[in-house]
C-alpha cells in the first residue's frame, strides 16, 4: 500500500495542482483538476488525440470518437447491455477489461459469444483501485482505452494522502474517490477509460449521479429491458455535441448498430384499430414508430391508467383532453397506452399521435378508415400524426417538421395537418 501511495506522492505534477491531505481532496482536487480540461472545454480536440471506436452508432454519440485520456461514464439500469457493447467496444479496438463484478471466465464466455478476438482483451479481475494503479504502473503495455466494470463495486484502501476510507464498495465516498483516482489514471497514462455505472429507474442510487460533475462525459444507455431496441445517448460532452444518440439492437450475438435507414419500426402497412403513427426525434434523425392505445370500459372503481414508453404525468394529460375535447367518457374507461420497439417517448410531439390512437380505440374504427371524409389526402397516404397538443386541443407545430415530414413521405405517409384535436372526429 505504502508503495502506491508514495508513488502517488512522487509524481510532483499531480501534488502541485492538487492539495492533498484530508477530506478536502474530494472537494478541492475536482475543482484544481477540471482547471486545465475547462480551457478546453468545447473546443474539438485535434484528431490526432480522437481515435474510432470502430462502431460508427458509437462515435457518432461521442462526437468524433474517443478522446485520448478521457474519462466516460457509461451508465445504464442493470441488465440494460453496458457490459455487452463494452466488451465489443474492446473487441474492436482491444483494451484492458477491469472485471470486478465477472470473473474472467465470465468475460471469456462472453467474448467467446459474441465471437471477438480474445487477444484484444487483457483481463484484470479486481475489486481493488489501489491494484490497479499498481498493475497499471508496473505494466509495459499501453492500453488506449480501459473499461472499469462496475464503479458500484471498487474501492480502495488508502487515497493519496495514506489515509483510509471510510465506507465498502459502493459507498458514496468509495465511488468518488475511486472515480477520481481513474480520472488521473486515464490523464496519467492518456488512456481513455469507460467506467460502467448502475442506475436504477429513476437513476437515483448513489453512484452515476455523483459523478457526472467529474468527468469528461456522461453516456446513458437506456431501453426497455422487454424489447431489444436500445439508445445510447449523451447528457455531458466536453469534446462534442450532446444531442446525438446511437441506435442500436440486442441480439444473440449481441448488440448490433440500426442503421438510418432501417430506423423505422413501423411494420404494417395498413391502419390498425388503436393505433397511431407518428415521428419522433431521436437526436437529429427522424424516428417513424407506433402508438398503440387499448380503450376499455372500466370495471374498477378507479379506471386504469397504464402507459409504457410514455410519461405518466404526459399521459393523464392526454387523457384529460381526450375526455374534454374529443368527448371521450374516459372517467369510466380504462386507458392502456404503449409505443413499439420499447422506445421511451420524451417529446410532446407524439400528443397528437396518443390522441389519434385512443379515438381509434374508442370508435373501434382505424384511423383514416374513411377516405372520403377523411384526414387523408387524395393520393390515399397513410396518416401520421405529430404534434404538441396545449390543454385546450389546440395542435401545435413542433421542432424539425420537415425532416418529419420527409420521413414520413419517404415512407409513403403523409403529415395530418390540423389545428384542433376536435378535427379527428371529421
Ligand atoms: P449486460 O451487458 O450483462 O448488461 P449490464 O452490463 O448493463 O448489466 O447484458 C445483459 C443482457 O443482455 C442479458 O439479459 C443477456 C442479454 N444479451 C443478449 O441478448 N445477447 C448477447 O449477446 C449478450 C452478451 C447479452
Ligand atoms: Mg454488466
Amino acid at each position: 500500500m505504502k508503495e502506491v501511495s508514495n508513488k502517488f506522492l512522487g509524481n510532483g505534477k499531480i501534488k502541485n495542482k492538487i492539495k492533498i491531505g484530508g477530506e478536502k481532496l474530494e472537494i478541492v482536487n475536482l475543482g484544481d483538476f477540471d482547471k486545465n480540461k475547462e480551457q478546453t472545454r468545447g473546443s474539438v480536440p485535434t484528431n490526432s488525440c480522437v481515435f474510432s471506436t470502430g462502431i460508427s452508432e458509437f462515435d457518432r454519440v461521442l462526437g468524433k470518437g474517443i478522446v485520448q485520456g478521457s474519462a466516460v461514464l457509461f451508465s445504464g439500469e442493470p441488465g440494460i447491455g453496458k457490459s455487452t457493447l463494452l466488451t465489443q467496444l474492446i473487441g474492436k479496438i482491444g483494451g484492458l477489461y477491469v472485471a470486478g463484478e465477472e470473473s474472467a471466465e465470465q468475460i471469456g464466455l462472453r467474448v467467446k459469444r459474441l465471437g471477438l478476438n480474445a487477444n484484444n482483451f487483457d483481463v484484470l479481475g479486481t475489486n481493488s483501485i489501489d491494484e490497479l494503479e499498481e498493475f497499471l504502473d508496473r505494466t509495459q503495455k499501453l492500453y488506449k482505452i480501459a473499461v472499469v466494470d462496475s464503479i458500484q463495486v471498487m474501492a480502495s484502501y488508502a487515497n493519496g494522502s495514506g489515509s483510509l476510507i471510510s465506507g465498502g464498495a459502493g459507498s458514496v465516498s468509495q465511488i468518488k474517490e475511486s472515480t477520481f483516482r481513474l480520472i488521473q489514471m486515464a490523464k496519467k497514462k492518456g488512456m481513455a477509460i469507460f467506467i460502467v455505472g448502475h442506475v436504477t429507474k429513476d437513476g437515483d442510487i448513489a453512484g452515476p449521479k455523483l459523478l457526472e460533475h467529474m468527468v469528461d462525459t456522461v453516456l446513458y444507455f437506456e431501453g426497455e429491458k422487454n424489447g431489444d431496441l436500445r439508445i445510447l445517448r449523451t447528457s455531458k460532452n466536453r469534446f462534442g455535441p450532446t444531442d446525438e444518440v446511437g441506435v442500436f439492437k440486442m441480439e444473440e450475438k449481441g448488440l448490433r448498430e440500426i442503421k438510418s435507414e432501417e430506423i423505422n419500426l413501423i411494420e404494417s402497412k395498413e391502419s390498425k384499430i388503436g393505433s397511431a403513427v407518428t415521428v419522433v426525434m431521436e437526436g437529429t434523425r427522424p424516428m417513424m414508430l407506433e402508438i398503440q392505445a387499448l380503450v376499455v370500459e372500466s370495471f374498477a372503481p378507479m379506471p386504469k391508467r397504464i402507459f409504457s414508453g410514455i410519461d405518466y404525468n404526459r399521459g393523464q394529460l392526454m387523457v384529460a383532453i381526450a375526455q374534454k375535447s374529443l368527448g371521450i367518457p374516459l372517467y369510466k374507461y380504462d386507458v392502456f397506452l404503449s409505443v413499439t420497439g420499447g422506445v421511451k417517448i420524451d417529446e410532446t410531439a407524439a400528443d397528437l399521435a396518443v390522441l389519434a390512437a385512443m379515438w381509434s380505440s374508442y370508435r373501434n374504427l382505424p384511423l383514416g378508415s374513411n377516405p372520403s371524409k377523411s384526414l387523408l389526402n387524395k393520393e390515399r397516404n397513410l396518416p401520421v400524426y405529430v404534434g404538441e397538443v396545449s390543454l385546450l386541443g389546440e395542435v401545435r407545430k413542433v421542432r424539425n417538421l420537415e425532416k418529419r415530414k420527409k420521413e414520413a413521405k419517404s415512407l409513403g405517409r403523409k403529415l395530418v395537418e390540423i389545428k384542433n384535436v376536435k378535427e379527428l372526429k371529421t
